[in-house]
């Protein structure tokens, strides 16, 4: 069976499907029952300084290819996560933190909070695309997607990832600052602006009209994205987007990505997904003759 582990800035996952944030990852518990179903990291939820209700209803809209949301960063505010944290830090592999903010001194009190409560990585949310002076209203700005990696890396001893935004003419520009501030990794993508309308009231459908659109519609974005990006910066790259198969990871993993994580497919296959995933992925290896996933990291930009 081949070697499914991996290693991203000194943490040793035991496979490289995580949990990506936003999806389950509310509670201290739903973080420990998507490891137990066999993920290789959890991400939390993005956790801002204060409590916020997010967008009424409706918030998430299901289309044929994927899914519109606009769920606007509802979260119980960092002093009460934290104590889902302390839960979730039983899970057996690495909890990674992740944080939105208005600025670089909110985020870096925040990374550091979670870095307390037992998060083994941080992953800034530099990228959600419906919410207002967060989010990627900072990730569309290189400069200042430099200034606040650079701060919360000061603030913080574990791995701090960027989450960067591919709503942007070129994605790799907030790279290049992750990368020149010295950020541990670039997690890429987050969903892809988009809207739906519904033609027999002749509104929008979501309450905050745009939000971000997931699920199979976006693999071949978010592909493209982390094969463009390995090819312009030496940061470890984590792909997400689209993700719903053993084979669609090995897409990412093929075009760079040293790990990947699973959003919109836990709608889609439950939270089994994971394990799935992960068996899908060593299924694959064995039968192609690869001994491990690293294996074929980047593959796809091999000349012949
Ligand atoms: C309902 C929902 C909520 C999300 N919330 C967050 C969030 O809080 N922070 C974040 O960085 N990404 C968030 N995302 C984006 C996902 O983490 C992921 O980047 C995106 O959905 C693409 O992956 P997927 O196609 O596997 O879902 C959310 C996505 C969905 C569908």
């Amino acid at each position: 069976m081949a070697d499914l582990s991996v290693e991203i800035a000194g943490l040793r996952l035991r496979n490289p499907v995580m949990l990506a944030s936003g999806i389950l990852g509310e509670t201290g518990s739903s973080l420990v029952r998507v490891a137990e179903a066999g993920a290789g990291a959890v991400v939390t939820k993005s956790i801002g300084a204060e409590p916020r209700e997010g967008y009424p209803n409706p918030t998430v809209v299901e289309l044929e290819a994927g899914i519109i949301n606009a769920v606007g960063l509802a979260n119980p505010g960092i002093a009460a996560y934290v104590d889902e944290l302390k839960v979730a830090a039983q899970a057996e592999v690495p909890v990674i933190g992740s944080v939105f903010g208005k600025s670089e001194g909110e985020m870096s009190e925040i990374a550091s909070l979670m870095e307390e409560a037992g998060a083994s990585a941080i992953e800034l949310n530099l990228s959600c695309p419906h919410a207002r002076n967060v989010g990627a209203e900072l990730g569309k700005d290189p400069e200042i997607v430099g200034s606040v990696v650079s701060a919360v890396k000061k603030s913080v001893h574990i791995p701090v990832f960027a989450k960067i935004t591919p709503n942007v003419t070129d994605i790799v520009d907030a790279a290049l600052a992750v990368a020149n501030s010295r950020g541990d990794g670039i997690v890429a993508i987050n969903t892809v602006k988009a809207m739906a309308i519904c033609p027999e009231t002749g509104r929008p459908v979501l309450s905050n009209r745009i939000g971000g659109l997931s699920g199979p519609a976006i693999k071949p974005i978010g592909v493209r994205c982390v094969y463009e990006l390995y090819e312009s910066v030496d940061v470890p790259i984590i792909g997400v987007g689209g993700i719903l198969t053993g084979k669609d990871a090995l897409e990412y993993l093929m075009a760079g990505a040293k790990a990947v994580q699973i959003g919109s497919a836990a709608y889609y296959r439950g939270i089994e997904v994971f394990g799935r995933v992960v068996e899908e992925i060593g299924e694959f290896l064995d039968e192609y003759g690869y001994e491990s996933v690293g294996d074929v990291v980047g593959i796809a930009h091999d000349e012949n």
